[in-house]
């Protein structure tokens, strides 16, 4: 089932292998014409768990001999304020996952630094992207692709509901505590998440059959469904659904 307006698509598929191989196919896709139009591509990764089907099919073939790894620039959209070898890492994720295993060169990749102080690595980070990105002060980064999950309660990055983290959009990358979890986080923000030319949500599960209904589906209140903040102007989100995660759509989507 695809849905699809200017800026937002909705495609559902059988299962979380079948989104990872479609996930596969368009990282392949908008990571080559990103090169042939820049001769680079930068590329904000998802943490958690459901991606990580999605960096092993890459770092495998077919997809591993088709993505132009030389020329791309691996970021990420969040982390968790551990160290990078920690369990909770999703640096350590992606790395087992598919940068220990594809030819990209360590300053291809740019970490967040979770093992220190979170404001200090989240001001570390947004003054990285600057440099990394060429910004005159006040711009944005145009990432080519956002990877992104969702959670049961409709977080996306380190976006929480009722969060601060929400409401910064003067920093590009910020620490957010997360009473939840009494912990902090690092995330990209809305700004930066915006200005995607693609976005792809990676969704799974039946207990994120709710949390997708109202993304979706529901009133705009992206306190309460963060995922529902990112949208993107110039670009398109996708939210690539298995059928348990879509289980409570309207048909009319
Ligand atoms: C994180 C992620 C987070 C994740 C969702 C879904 O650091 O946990 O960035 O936003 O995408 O929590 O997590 P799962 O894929 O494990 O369900």
């Amino acid at each position: 089932m695809i849905a699809t307006d200017e800026n937002r698509e909705i495609v559902v598929l059988p299962d979380l292998d079948a989104v990872s191989q479609e996930a596969a196919r368009r990282f392949v896709t908008i990571a080559t014409d990103a090169v042939a139009q820049t001769n680079r591509c930068t590329v904000a990764l998802a943490g958690g768990s459901t991606p990580e089907r999605l960096y092993r099919l890459l770092a495998a073939e077919p997809y591993r001999d088709a993505v132009p790894w030389a020329s791309l620039y691996l970021f990420f959209g969040d982390e968790r304020c551990v160290p990078p070898d920690d369990r909770e890492s999703n640096y350590r994720m992606a790395r087992e996952a598919m940068l220990d295993h594809v030819p990209v060169l360590p300053e291809q990749v740019f970490r967040m630094e979770g093992e220190r102080d979170p404001q200090s690595a989240a001001m570390t980070y947004d003054a990285m992207l600057g440099d990394a990105f060429s910004l005159t002060p006040g711009r944005v980064p145009q990432f080519d692709l956002i990877l992104l999950g969702m959670g049961p309660d409709g977080h996306t990055a380190s976006l929480f509901p009722e969060t601060d983290g929400l409401q910064v959009i003067e920093r590009l990358a910020t620490a957010n505590y997360v009473p939840k979890f009494d912990s902090w986080r690092l995330t990209l923000t809305y700004p930066v998440l915006d200005a995607a030319a693609h976005v792809l949500f990676l969704v799974g599960g039946a207990e994120k059959a709710d949390a997708v209904q109202q993304v979706l589906d529901g009133p705009f209140d992206p306190s309460r469904y963060p995922a529902q903040g990112v949208r993107t102007p110039e670009g398109m989100v996708t939210f690539l659904l298995d059928a348990a995660a879509a289980g409570k759509l309207s048909a009319t989507q």
